[in-house]
């Protein structure tokens, strides 16, 4: 008699069937956002399971209210840099705005060439039912997609506030059927953003694909955050689902203070640091 050897998650690179097989272990994923190497070599030697590289990049890396002007070639720019620093994690790329919702061609097009271009393992995008038709041909095609249900950032100028969603009873049915929709199609997880914990709970228990939470509680199947956010490298935002591990905007401006006093009294360089 065989007895199947239980399966090690920590042991090698991060796949989509990884994922699905966690969730049905009931082992939690871990998800962080990184937009370039030297973060993402980090991330990735910590352990995590999956790495983002969100359309966040407007707010964090380029300085943008919001997420509306990033465009392809700048996503395929940062997801490059973080493919190349990652041996385990899984890493997805964010279709950028309007990237995806032109024509179902065009929609093809972009996410062959995010994977073709920078070597992630999956694209991610916004929406339910309107955009399963393109879920369904990319993952008919090989091309395995999240999707991301809940607050979405890139219509922000459609709802007019970034306040949670799925509060009121239409909008948990429409958030629940969206969910379906997107498994139907053949997304391999999907991110629930800012939507009350007992929805969270449900659409979890209802799908057989992973959901991964930002603000839905803690019974989805994995946790995401912007990993500037999580060690306190902004500070101006402030929202009740991140929560702090680190202060580095403080580390950070502590050690600059440090090296511009030494620079100033030339005590930097010192003659061991001097040739
Ligand atoms: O762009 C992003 O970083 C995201 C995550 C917050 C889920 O979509």
């Amino acid at each position: 008699m065989s007895i199947a050897k239980p399966i090690d998650f920590e042991d090698r690179k991060v796949t989509t069937l990884r994922l699905l097989q966690m969730k049905k272990a009931g082992v939690k994923i871990s998800c962080l956002t990184a937009y370039d190497y030297t973060i993402a070599k980090i991330l990735d030697n910590a352990g995590i399971d999956l790495i983002l590289v969100g359309d966040s990049l407007g707010n964090v890396v380029q300085g943008n209210d919001t997420t509306i002007s990033v465009t392809v070639d700048e996503t395929i720019y940062h997801t490059k840099a973080v493919v190349k620093a990652c041996e385990r994690a899984l890493v997805v790329a964010d279709m950028p705005f309007m990237s995806y919702q032109v024509t179902g061609d065009e929609a093809f097009r972009n996410a062959g060439r995010m994977m073709k271009e920078t070597g992630c393992t999956a694209i991610k995008l916004e929406g339910g039912a309107s955009v399963a038709p393109a879920v369904k041909r990319m993952t008919d095609s090989g091309i395995p997609v999240m999707g991301h249900l809940g607050l979405t950032p890139q219509s922000i100028n459609q709802f007019g506030s970034y306040r949670a969603r799925g509060t009121n009873p239409d909008e948990a049915e429409k958030i629940k059927n969206d969910a379906k929709i997107l498994e139907d199609a053949g997304a391999f997880a999907i991110v629930l953003e800012k939507i009350p914990a007992n929805l969270g709970r449900e659409i979890t228990e209802m799908l057989s694909i992973p959901t991964i939470g930002i603000g839905a509680g803690s019974q989805c199947d994995g946790q995401i955050l912007v990993y500037t956010d999580m060690l306190g490298l902004t500070i101006d935002f402030n929202p009740r689902f991140v929560r702090r591990y680190a202060n580095l905007q403080e580390t950070v401006n502590n050690s600059i203070g440090e090296y511009i006093k030494d620079v100033k009294a030339s005590s930097f360089p010192s003659s061991e640091e001097s040739y």
